[in-house]
């Protein structure tokens, strides 16, 4: 069974909504930075102030912030049975750095899965996504509905739609990661670590493709 694993995608490739159906057949833990700055900006911290500047315009984090974030977190004991790391590296001093930090923990990358979606599908899921506000759970007002509209179908929180989920942020955010991420596919191509799935289908058969992929 691989166990480390990272998971890349564009925006809205469904990154988050796949994370959250594998952790219910996998003991790993899912590491999601821009979950981690969305809780610092709820909790009002300065770690969220800083990152809320820079989310809301779509554009990235600081490396340094980042890194140190993630380092962090990596190094606590919950992350012995494996982890799932989305939103993270988005960068290629980002990916130097996860080499450095994986080598000092013991805890090599086993694979890396790539959600491919064109820009016309993504900009369909993210202009519908709306998020509970709870328990992050990811919803879209067409495809993915809930059942009661406006309440999360697992916790009962309500949904809400996220202040970057705007056209002018989405644009920066796309190109964004054509410029900065999408080099992290050949970056982990050339390790032989990358495995690429389309995410056009049905996030079902994806997750069961995925699965399979990392082992179960
Ligand atoms: P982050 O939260 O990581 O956002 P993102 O990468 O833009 O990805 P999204 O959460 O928008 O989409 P997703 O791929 O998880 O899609 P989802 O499953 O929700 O980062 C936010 C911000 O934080 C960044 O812009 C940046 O500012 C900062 N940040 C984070 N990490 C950073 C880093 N490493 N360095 C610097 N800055 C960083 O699905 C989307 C929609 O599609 C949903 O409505 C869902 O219901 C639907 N859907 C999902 N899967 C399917 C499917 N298979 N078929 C049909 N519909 C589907």
């Amino acid at each position: 069974m691989k166990k480390n694993i990272i998971l890349m995608g564009p925006p809205g490739a469904g990154k988050g909504t796949l994370a959250k159906q594998l952790l219910n057949a996998f003991p790993f833990v899912h590491i999601s930075t821009g979950d981690m700055f969305r809780e610092a900006i709820k909790a009002g911290t300065e770690l969220g102030k800083l990152a809320q500047s820079y989310i809301d315009k779509g554009d990235l984090v600081p490396d340094e912030v980042t890194i140190g974030l993630v380092k962090e977190r990596l190094s606590q004991d919950d992350c012995a049975n494996g982890f799932m790391l989305d939103g993270f590296p988005r960068t290629i001093p980002q990916a130097e750095a996860l080499e450095k930090i994986c080598q000092e923990i013991q805890r090599p990358i086993d694979a890396v899965v790539n959600l491919d979606c064109d820009d016309k599908e993504l900009i369909r899921r993210i202009s519908g996504r709306r998020v509970c506000k709870n328990c992050g759970t990811p919803y879209h007002i067409i495809t993915m509905k809930p059942k009661v509209e406006g309440i999360c179908d697992k916790c009962g929180g309500p949904l809400f739609q996220r202040a970057d989920d705007n056209e002018e942020a989405l644009k920066v955010r796309l190109d964004h990661y054509v410029h900065s991420t999408k080099p992290l596919l050949d970056f982990y191509q050339e390790k032989g670590l990358l495995e690429n799935f389309n995410s056009l289908k049905g996030s079902e058969l994806l997750f069961d493709e995925v699965r399979l992929y990392l082992g179960k």
